[in-house]
């Protein structure tokens, strides 16, 4: 009787408490619930059923009769059991929803498992639990997940060590160390500790990083720390908060694309940061959204630039493209609009049809090609035959400026009276003016007269000619008086009648030009022919086109006359001599 009652007792034991197990609710494992701490630290697991599941608290749910269990999986292991709560100097204890470690020993890791239940009730959830080692010469370990602050920039804030009321008792003043990136506070700019709290006067953003509290107290006589850190990041100021910038599409730019080719317009909008915002961007063709294209053609990018000396703020950067583009999509509304919750920004982008370009720019090029290498070529030409084409100009529609002007001679030769000139002159110049060109030329020589007096004679030969041509060289400076008077008679003679025309051909470089103050005004005003020697002396040459230029523009008579008279008569011997060798 007694066996049977212990049996049925057994059964019926067994079967409720395998009815129980089998009917607990299990909510599996909540991975998201990671507790995370340090080895040797106190640290309080938190039953996660009583947080964010159960209408009902723990006491409510204790007043119902209901009990908390704690089970643990450690870590590569893979029975479930109960923890023992019984350890020395209760390590390890129980307070209501609370499972205690004072402190948290590295073996402690593992799965936990909590349980409310009753005869008729029963719910379960797991979580883990990790305790770590701190990393050598550090003062966390980075693999412990660090809560992160925003603290905008330009502004004062106040960072509080996170989850360290109830570990001590109310009366206890710990000691707490601030670090930043595991160094000491301590003197740091801008940054304040103050017990729990590190003070932020000026938020600055190279003020980002890890920062540090270690809490240090005693309890029953033993020394405990909690560590905790604060991942700090700084966002732009809130005054920087502005409605979306929209950089492309703008009312400057045009894009043009060929037909058949892709279109390809960017949208660049700059969004500053903004709390709690949204920052959307979109296309629209003809007044339709991203969501509604449906031809393949079209395609939507978007990439995302971070603003590095604004943070929080962003350009992000939606490109439309569509292939085959034809000429009517062309005229088509393409419009960007841009959105955070302080504004909105809509342009649309200037599209054109870009017509033949490359054709056009080629026949622009050759056509401006062909002109510059003409102008060239007419450049070079003129440079190196411009004397024979006013010459022949002058040979073929030139009218005959000697008739009618009632001049009888074509050019008076001014000139020093000097061995070497007097040759130039009447052998050289004579030979080729008269005989080549046939001009009448006045060469006074009257080396005889008594120097400084200009006769009546000189001057009216002068008025007779048409050119005066002055013969320039060392010695018509210094010497010949008459030369010097003959010049400035033909000077005034042009300045004053304009009836006369200055030729200046330097036979031998003159140097101190400035005793002369109307030579070297004359030869500031008027082009000299330069004599090069016996370079000059074919007569076809440069020198004589250039002086035949210079010359009247005459029908060639072959008169040969000379207003030539001559005081000494070796000079006509010497003259005639020559004149002979140049004619023949
Ligand atoms: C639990 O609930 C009771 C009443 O429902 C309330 O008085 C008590 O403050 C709650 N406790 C906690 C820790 O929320
Ligand atoms: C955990 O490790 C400690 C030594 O660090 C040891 O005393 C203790 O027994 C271990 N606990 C378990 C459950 O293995
Ligand atoms: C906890 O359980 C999950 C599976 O439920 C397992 O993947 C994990 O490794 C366990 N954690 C530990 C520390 O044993
Ligand atoms: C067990 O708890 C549940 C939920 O609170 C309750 O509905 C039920 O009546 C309880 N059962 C007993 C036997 O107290
Ligand atoms: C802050 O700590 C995390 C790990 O918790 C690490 O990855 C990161 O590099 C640290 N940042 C700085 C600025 O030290
Ligand atoms: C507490 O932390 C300090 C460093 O901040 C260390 O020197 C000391 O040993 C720690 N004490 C315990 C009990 O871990
Ligand atoms: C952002 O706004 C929320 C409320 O919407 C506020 O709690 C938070 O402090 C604000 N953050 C900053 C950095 O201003
Ligand atoms: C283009 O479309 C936008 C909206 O999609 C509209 O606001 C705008 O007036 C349109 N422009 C023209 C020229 O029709
Ligand atoms: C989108 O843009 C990214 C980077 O800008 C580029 O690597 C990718 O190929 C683009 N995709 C398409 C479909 O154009």
């Amino acid at each position: 009787m007694k066996i049977s009652f212990l049996l049925i007792c057994l059964l019926v034991l067994t079967v409720t408490r395998d009815c129980t197990s089998e009917r607990c609710d299990d909510w599996g494992e909540d991975t998201r619930k990671l507790t995370q701490a340090y080895d040797g630290e106190p640290v309080r697991l938190r039953c996660p059923l009583f947080e964010d599941y159960l209408k009902h608290n723990y006491s409510t749910a204790h007043s119902a009769g209901l009990t908390l269990m704690w089970y643990w999986t450690g870590k590569g292991k893979d029975l479930e059991e109960p923890i023992n709560i019984r350890l020395p100097d209760n390590r390890i204890s129980k307070d209501k929803d609370i499972l205690w470690f004072r402190p948290a020993l590295l073996n402690d890791t593992g799965n936990y498992t909590c349980m409310l239940r009753n005869t008729t009730f029963c719910l379960k959830i797991a979580f883990p639990f990790e305790v770590l080692k701190k990393d050598a010469d550090s003062c966390v370990s980075i693999n412990k997940a660090a809560e992160v602050v925003i603290f905008p920039l330009q502004d004062t804030a106040l960072l509080t060590c996170p989850d360290t009321t109830g570990y001590y008792p109310t009366d206890v003043t710990p000691t707490v160390n601030w670090y930043m990136n595991c160094i000491l506070v301590d003197g740091f700019v801008d940054r304040d500790p103050k017990g729990l709290s590190l003070q932020f006067i000026n938020v600055l953003q190279k003020y980002e990083g890890n920062y540090t509290c270690i809490v240090s107290y005693d309890e029953n006589g033993r020394p405990y720390n909690l560590t905790r850190t604060i991942y700090v990041k700084t966002i732009a100021s809130h005054l920087q908060a502005r409605p979306p910038v929209m950089i492309t599409p703008n009312d400057k730019q045009t894009f043009e694309f060929i037909a058949g080719g892709e279109l390809h317009i960017p949208c660049e909008v700059y969004f500053s940061y903004v709390n709690n915002s949204y920052t959307d961007i979109g296309w629209r063709i003809n007044g339709k959204s991203e969501g509604d294209f449906t031809d393949q053609r079209v395609l939507v990018n978007e990439s995302v630039t971070l603003d590095m000396g604004n943070p929080g703020a962003k350009t992000i950067k939606k490109e439309l493209r569509i292939k085959n583009i034809t000429p009517d999509e062309l005229k088509h509304n393409y419009t960007c609009t841009a959105k955070n919750t302080l504004g909105v920004v809509s342009r649309q982008a200037l599209v054109k049809e870009k017509v033949g370009t490359p054709r056009y720019i080629t026949e622009l090029a050759c056509g401006l090609g062909a002109t510059l290498f003409l102008v060239v070529c007419f450049v070079i030409v003129y440079h190196v035959y411009w004397l024979e084409m006013v010459l022949f100009y002058r040979a073929h529609f030139g009218t005959d400026e000697t008739i009618g002007d009632g001049k009888e001679y074509d050019v008076y030769v001014s000139y020093a009276r000097n061995a070497e000139e007097e040759e130039f002159v009447l052998v050289t110049l004579r030979g080729v003016l008269e005989n080549e060109f046939g001009y009448k030329l006045c060469i006074f020589d009257r080396d005889s007269l008594p120097g400084g007096i200009i006769t009546d004679e000189t001057l009216s030969f002068i008025k007779k000619s048409r050119r005066l041509l002055v013969v320039i060289s060392p010695s018509y400076v210094h010497q010949g008086t008459q030369a010097l008077l003959e010049f400035k008679a033909g000077l005034d003679n042009m300045a004053l009648q304009g009836n006369i025309q200055l030729i200046l051909v330097e036979f031998k470089s003159v140097k101190n030009k400035e005793k002369v103050k109307e030579l070297k005004l004359a030869q500031s005003v008027l082009s000299v022919i330069k004599w090069k020697g016996e370079k000059s002396k074919y007569p076809g040459g440069r020198f004589w086109k250039q002086l035949h230029v210079a010359l009247p523009v005459k029908n060639t008579s072959s008169a040969k006359n000379s207003c030539s008279f001559h005081m000494i008569p070796q000079n006509l011997e010497f003259e005639t001599e020559f004149s002979n060798n140049v004619t023949t």
